[in-house]
């Protein structure tokens, strides 16, 4: 089957910049940062309140400094990163430029108070997450009129949602992979459709003017194929009524001759005449 016209594409992109900050003061924290962007990361309320702080990429077990921090003083440790970081002491926040997916992972602070004893360790998972970016949408008509419609995008993680005319459409038959969504819409349906597709750090959308699919039975096509056989059917009876005819003539006339034997009989246009007669009892 043909999908059904595209009347009207808009796609509106959502942009949210590259940026995203995330609070990271409580233990277990979760942030996500866009791919190739800028992630502030706040570790603590005011890092002069301590007296040093440690901020570490890895768990227990195999980890690398990153910052060191002591009284008022930090330093960025001579790691891979070190020229991507920078912190803002007086709101504790560390900021990292140009993400890469390797930024991703567990990352882990320790704060020291002025004894010099270690007085909490706070662990945060960062997400390096690729923008959910040029989404598609295309439709095909099913049997009875349904439509299956598909929304597909880049990006990492991508969550989908459609509305139609604004209202949510909540397809139970939809399926999804990462890459794309399909639902299937009732018969009849037609309007704005939207597919909104959207992961921790950005969202993106796509907008089409749908209209209803052909229902089967009603197409022009259907009609012209079963004219088509109605008049082979015809031509056929015809023909084979016309041959019927024919030799049924042929019989008659043979018969005729037949019985009578010395009778002569003649048909003419249907009819048997007798022509000439020779009767022997
Ligand atoms: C990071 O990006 C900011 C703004 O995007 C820029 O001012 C800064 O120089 C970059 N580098 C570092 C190491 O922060
Ligand atoms: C911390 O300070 C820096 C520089 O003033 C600012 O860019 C950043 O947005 C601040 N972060 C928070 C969480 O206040
Ligand atoms: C992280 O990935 C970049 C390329 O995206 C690479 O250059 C760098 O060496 C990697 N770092 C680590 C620690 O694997």
């Amino acid at each position: 089957m043909e999908a059904v016209l595209e009347l009207l594409v808009i796609s509106a992109g959502v942009s949210h910049g590259l940026e995203t900050s995330c609070d990271a003061r409580e233990d277990g924290s979760q942030c996500y940062g866009a791919l190739g962007g800028t992630v502030y990361l706040q570790l603590v309320t005011d890092a002069t309140r301590y007296d040093a702080l440690s901020f570490w990429k890895g768990s227990t077990g195999a980890k690398t400094e990153i910052l060191k921090m002591k009284k008022d003083k930090w330093v960025i440790k001579d790691t891979p990163i070190e020229d991507r970081v920078h912190f803002f002491i007086n709101n504790g926040t560390l900021r990292l430029n140009n993400t890469r997916r390797n930024d991703s992972g567990e990352y882990l602070q320790e704060t020291f108070n002025s004894a010099g004893r270690l007085s909490g360790i706070r662990g945060l998972q960062l997400f390096i997450e690729a923008p959910v970016s040029s989404p598609q949408l295309s439709s095909e008509c099913l049997s009875h009129g349904e439509m299956k419609v598909s929304c597909s995008s880049e990006g990492d993680g991508p969550q989908y949602s459609w509305t139609l005319d604004g209202q949510t459409q909540r397809d139970t038959r939809a399926s999804s992979d990462n890459e794309t969504n399909t639902i299937t819409l009732k018969k009849g349906l037609s309007g704005n459709l939207t597919c909104t597709i959207r992961n921790y750090i950005s969202s993106d959308s796509i907008s089409k003017r749908i209209s209803p699919c052909p229902e089967p039975g009603v197409s022009v096509f259907v009609y012209f194929q079963l004219a088509e056989v109605f008049i082979l059917l015809t031509v056929c009876l015809g023909s084979y009524c016309f041959y019927k005819k024919e030799t049924y003539h042929h019989k008659e006339v043979s018969r005729v001759y037949a019985v009578s034997g010395g009778s002569w009989w003649d048909t003419d246009e249907g009819v048997n005449v007798l022509r000439g007669a020779m009767e022997t009892n």
